[in-house]
């Protein structure tokens, strides 16, 4: 563009002037395209128009409670709001030019369809009735992801039944150290997830108050109820603080967290499968339906799935990174910087929702080559702790039998014999010494609590079958109350 013609672009196509905005009352002019096609949010939070009708049902009775609204009233409105879920259900809902959000294109429809919807708006404000819908929305929306991610624990459960005495190496820095029972290793992932698991249930507990009632910022000179509101729409409770509840988004935040971490966990799986599909480590192969091919070369399984749950975890990092910047130094109240915390939480959502089944289905149909994994386990100088420990039952302090086991290792690694060898020419260990390092011994020697060997594994799945079955009790205490 000519800078000489910058001017000439100083306010854009304009829709006519009395364009039926919320506001229009107090403007001459109507709002320029540029204005609309910067400020809208409709294109992303139509996907809480079920919300917006839930809350604004329960709005309209909450009004016909105190008066404000006739019971004829109250009804056509409510009647009015079931046809645009039916319109919105179907996808017949006509969206106008200037339906800047889902919470106006709404409001607008009902107002077509009843003459008494110019009174839906009456002590509210599209800031606590955002606020409203989105928490009901996380409400559902969380809980379901905490619901995937129970199927994903049992996932990783059946597998590790499945995997029976199976074991591999377990890794510290990614060097071979001791071996570990694949069902370990499996259910370790599990507990991680389940940590996930109450951490959203606690994020919905805490976001669990209803904003309704809190206006624009300050509440209303109309005797509304916005306890009774609260009760209605099935929230503990109701808002202390007006200001307060028209610009918190802590519960976005948490939530957005919440969905990172879940995020890190699966990465982290998501790495280890890919080093285990590798040839180098060759543990696991990939069911066909939950791997891909190359185009170019014709041998080549990818565990592309792995990979993305990896990759993608940058993404959610970034939209906690981003939504906690937005949120950041914003004064008392309502900003409209505030219309910011949609995308990044549902496309966490989104995402964690996408990663978690594809994983579940991924891990549920893998088979594990156990031949593999265990020669690498059985590699001698594994045993090494184990020889350690041989020692110190017969008296000797740890340091002192680290550093003859040690000795043992260096002279192994040196060509001075095979470590089995070595330890049977000393009268410290000998045949008992020996016999640890044989294939398969080291993993039953893990007995205490909580460790990686069969003796401690009984205990370890029903205490993992025991925190599934309490997420899944909790996660339907909530459903109850939609
Ligand atoms: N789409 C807006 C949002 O998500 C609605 C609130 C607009 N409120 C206002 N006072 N301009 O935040």
């Amino acid at each position: 563009m000519d800078l000489d013609d910058q001017h000439e672009f100083a306010r854009d196509g304009a829709l006519p002037a009395k364009a039926k905005t919320l506001w229009h009352g107090r403007f001459t002019g109507g709002p320029s395209e540029s204005l609309l096609a910067y400020t809208v949010s409709l294109p992303y939070d139509q996907r809480m128009w079920r919300d917006d009708i839930v809350g604004s049902k329960a709005h309209v009775r909450g009004l016909a409670r105190v008066g404000l609204l006739s019971n004829d009233e109250r009804d056509d409105v409510l009647r009015a709001l079931d046809q645009v879920g039916a319109e919105m259900e179907t996808g017949s809902f006509d969206f106008a030019e200037t339906d800047e959000d889902i919470h106006t294109a709404i409001e607008r429809r009902v107002t077509e369809i009843a003459p008494a919807g110019g009174k839906l708006h009456t002590a509210r404000s599209r800031n606590d009735q955002v606020a409203t819908d989105l928490r009901l929305w996380c409400k559902r929306e969380l809980r379901d992801v905490a619901l995937r991610l129970v199927e994903m624990q049992e996932a990783l459960l059946e597998q590790a039944i499945e995997a029976g005495d199976t074991y591999l190496p377990g890794y510290t820095h990614l060097q071979r150290a001791q071996p570990v029972l694949l069902s370990h290793h499996l259910m370790a992932h599990g507990w991680a997830l389940g940590r996930d698991v109450s951490r959203l249930l606690d994020t919905i507990d805490r976001l669990d108050v209803s904003p309704l009632g809190a206006g624009a910022l300050a509440g209303s000179s109309l005797p509304i109820d916005p306890i009774g509101n609260a009760a209605d729409l099935g929230f503990a409770k109701a808002f202390d603080n007006s200001l307060d509840a028209v610009s918190d988004r802590d519960f976005v935040a948490e939530a957005v967290f919440d969905l990172a971490l879940i995020g890190i966990h699966l990465s982290r799986i998501g790495e280890e499968w890919v080093l285990w599909t590798s040839g180098e480590f060759g543990f696991v192969r990939l069911d066909d339906g939950y791997a891909t091919g190359s185009s170019m070369l014709p041998q080549k399984k990818n565990p592309d799935i792995a990979e993305l749950a990896r990759g993608k975890s940058g993404r959610l990092i970034g939209n906690l990174t981003g939504l906690l910047a937005t949120l950041k130094g914003l004064p008392m109240a309502y900003n409209r910087d505030l219309q910011e915390d949609k995308e990044p939480l549902f496309d966490s959502v989104e995402q964690v929702t996408l990663a978690v089944a594809a994983l579940t289905g991924m891990i549920a149909t893998a088979t594990f080559n156990v031949d593999v994994m265990q020669a690498a386990a059985d590699e001698e100088t594994m045993a090494a702790t184990d020889l350690a420990e041989y020692l110190v039952r017969n008296g000797m302090p740890f340091r002192e039998a680290h550093a003859v086991v040690g000795a043992h290792v260096q002279s192994c690694l040196a060509g001075e014999g095979s470590l089995a060898e070595l330890v049977m020419a000393d009268p410290r260990l000998g045949a008992e010494g020996a016999a640890l390092v044989a294939p398969g011994v080291g993993v039953k020697m893990r007995t205490s609590r909580g460790a990686a060997g069969p003796a401690a594994r009984a205990e370890q799945i029903d205490s993992y079958r025991s925190m599934v079955q309490s997420e899944l009790a909790a996660i339907r205490e909530l459903a109850s109350f939609d």
